[in-house]
C-alpha cells in the first residue's frame, strides 16, 4: 500500500480491458478515485467500475476517443466534476495491427499514430496544463512498450508510435521538472491481455514469445499495475523521464543468454 495515494484522482485511458483495467483495480486498492475512460464497450467499463469499488476505491466511467482533442478535454472536466481535481494521468490506450510495411495502408498508419502517439500527447498536454494552472506537482505515466527500443517488423506504425512516446516523455519530463511535475513511461514486454490474445492462443507462437523472455513467462497485467502505482506514488519521487521496462528481461538481448548468440 502507498498511503500517499489515498484519495488521489487518477485518470486512466483505455481502462475497460487489459492493463488499463488491472491498473484501475490496483489504484482502487490504493483507495484512489479512478476515472475509467473507455472507447467502445460501456458494459466492460461498468464492470471495471464495480471491481474498483470492490477493491476499496471510488470510480466513474466516461466514453472518449483519446485521439480527439474535445474528448480528452472532457476527461479533465469530468475528473474535476466527479472528484474535484486531478493528480495522476495515465495514457494507456493503444492499438496495433500487423501488416508488411510496404503494404501498410495510410489509414492504418494514421489510426495507430493518432491513438498511441497523438493520444499520449493530448492527454499529457491537458493533464500538465491543469497541473501548471493549479500549481499541482502532478504525475503523468505513458504506456510505451519494449518496442520503443526493439524494432518490430510488420508493426512499423506501432514501433514508430512508441518510439515517439519515448521522446515525448523525456522532453516533457525535462520541461516540467522545475514545477515538480514528473513524466515517466512504462515499457511492458509481452503481457497477457486482449491485445495479444490471438497471438498467444497459438501454442507455437506463445512458445516463440516465451523463448524471448529471460524470466521465461508472459507477464501478468497485475505486474504492470504494480509498476504504475509505484511510479505514481512519492516512493518514486526522484524518478522522472525514464522508461521503466517491465519485460521479464526482454530488452536485455535474451539470445545471448547462457552463452548463446
Ligand atoms: P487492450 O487492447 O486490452 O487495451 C487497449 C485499450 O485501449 C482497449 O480498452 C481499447 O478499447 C482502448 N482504446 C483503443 N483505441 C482507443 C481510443 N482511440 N481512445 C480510447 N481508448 C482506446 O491491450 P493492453 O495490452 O491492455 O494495452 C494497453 C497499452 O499497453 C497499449 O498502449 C499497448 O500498446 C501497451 N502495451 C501492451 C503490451 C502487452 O503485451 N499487452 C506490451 C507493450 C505495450
Amino acid at each position: 500500500m502507498y498511503t500517499d495515494l489515498q484519495e488521489k484522482v487518477v485518470v486512466i485511458t483505455g481502462a475497460s480491458t487489459g492493463l488499463g483495467r488491472a491498473m484501475a483495480i490496483r489504484f482502487g486498492k490504493e483507495k484512489c478515485n479512478v476515472i475509467i475512460n473507455y472507447y467502445s464497450h460501456n458494459e466492460e467499463a461498468l464492470k471495471v467500475k464495480m471491481e474498483v469499488e470492490n477493491a476499496g476505491g471510488k470510480a466513474a466511467v466516461i466514453q472518449g476517443d483519446v485521439s480527439k482533442e474535445e474528448d480528452v478535454k472532457n476527461l479533465v472536466s469530468f475528473a474535476i466534476e466527479q472528484f474535484g481535481g486531478l493528480d495522476i494521468w495515465i495514457n494507456n490506450a493503444g492499438i496495433e495491427n500487423s501488416v508488411p510495411s510496404h503494404k501498410l495502408p495510410l489509414e492504418d498508419w494514421e489510426k495507430v499514430i493518432k491513438t498511441n502517439l497523438t493520444g499520449a500527447f493530448l492527454g499529457s498536454r491537458e493533464a500538465i496544463n491543469y497541473f501548471v494552472e493549479n500549481n499541482i506537482k502532478g504525475n503523468v505515466i505513458n504506456m510505451s512498450s519494449v518496442h520503443e527500443q526493439i524494432p518490430w517488423p510488420t508493426f512499423v506504425h506501432y514501433a514508430a508510435s512508441k518510439g515517439g512516446v519515448k521522446l515525448l516523455t523525456e522532453t516533457l519530463a525535462l520541461e516540467y521538472a522545475p514545477k515538480g511535475i514528473r513524466v515517466n513511461n512504462i515499457g511492458p514486454g509481452a503481457i497477457n491481455t486482449p491485445i495479444n490474445e490471438e497471438k498467444l492462443a497459438d501454442p507455437q507462437k506463445r512458445k516463440d514469445v516465451e523463448s524471448m523472455i529471460p524470466l521465461g513467462y508472459i507477464g501478468k497485467p497485475e505486474e504492470i499495475a504494480a509498476v504504475a502505482v509505484w511510479l505514481a506514488s512519492t516512493e518514486s519521487s526522484y524518478v522522472t523521464g525514464i522508461t521503466l521496462f517491465a519485460d521479464g528481461g526482454m530488452t536485455k538481448y535474451p539470445a545471448f543468454q547462457a552463452g548463446r548468440g
